[in-house]
């Protein structure tokens, strides 16, 4: 429904609820894609699909810092509202909502969001805290908005399956879709962070994939996921990362482990090259 002559930025909770009332009340479909900006083809493919399924389109944008530990990169992560801005008003999105830190996290506020179990494993247990900062802000976005329909890219599927959880729990009436991972032709998931590498790093990170790839292929025909884990781990290491946290296959909903692809399964891992930690999934 959008065009790209009128997108307007709000930053206050208020005029985002004014103007999605607006939209509401003419009885239209509200589409939301919260991101942390530092936008790329992955969070455009989000915003193309909310503006193909949904009348209205609104675009958050928003560093979150509950989601960053102590020593990792909230104070460098790439920041351009200008250039974000302009890329989804190409894309046909109506609003952008840029709140500053004071505006989501007012003095004194105090209650988080934690999704027990799903939000503990994998990257919970190797970013404690991340999933805590991820749930309160998302919860706080959707409650903001209100829209029908949330898009979340699948590059982060734990986190996919953590909100679609915490929508559950907490009866938020809205639909969380995932959408497909986008990927460089050497099969690299786009990620922010993948600024990070370096020339030589770029070359070797598509081996994540690649892994993870035949992994899934593996267990879908029937071998032992324990034994290409660890076949996985190997491989990754010796093709440069110097540290692997996980490579696991994991059941495609609860991300509990799986002894065998009867039930849909997802191989996920988490790994370090150079200064940058990548992570990818596949579908068994
Ligand atoms: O995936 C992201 O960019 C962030 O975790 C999200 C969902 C926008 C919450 O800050």
């Amino acid at each position: 429904m959008g065009a790209a002559s009128s997108l307007d930025t709000v930053r206050t909770i208020s005029s985002l609820r004014a103007r999605i009332q607006g939209w509401r009340r003419a009885g239209q479909r509200i589409g939301l894609v919260p991101t942390m900006g530092a936008l790329h083809a992955g969070h455009v493919a989000l915003v193309k699909k909310s503006v193909a399924t949904c009348d209205r389109t609104v675009v958050t944008l928003f560093v979150n810092p509950t989601q960053f530990g102590p020593k990792e990169d909230f104070s460098v992560y790439p920041r351009d509202e200008a250039r974000d801005a302009a890329l989804v008003a190409a894309e046909g999105a109506d609003l952008l909502f840029a709140p500053g830190v004071d505006e989501v996290y007012p003095s004194g506020h105090a209650t988080k969001v934690h999704v027990g179990g799903l939000g503990d494993i994998l990257e919970g247990e190797a970013r404690p805290g991340f999933f805590t900062g991820v749930a309160t802000v998302v919860t706080k976005l959707l409650l903001q908005a209100l829209p029908d329909e949330a898009f979340f890219g699948e590059k982060d599927y734990q986190q996919l399956q953590v909100i679609k959880k915490l929508i559950r729990d907490l009866d938020i009436p809205v639909t969380a879709t995932g959408v497909q991972t986008v990927r460089e032709a050497d099969g690299l998931a786009l990620s922010s962070r993948n600024a990070y590498l370096t020339p030589a790093e770029r070359a070797t990170a598509p081996v994540l994939h690649g892994t993870l790839a035949q992994v899934a292929e593996q267990v879908g025909r029937g071998e032992d996921p324990r034994a290409q884990e660890t076949w996985a781990k190997a491989q990754l290491e010796r093709a440069g990362f110097w540290q692997v946290d996980y490579v696991t296959v994991r059941d495609a909903v609860t991300l509990e482990e799986v002894s065998d692809a009867s039930q849909p399964a997802r191989v996920l891992a988490a790994a370090w090259l150079g200064k940058a930690r990548l992570i990818d999934n596949v579908a068994v």
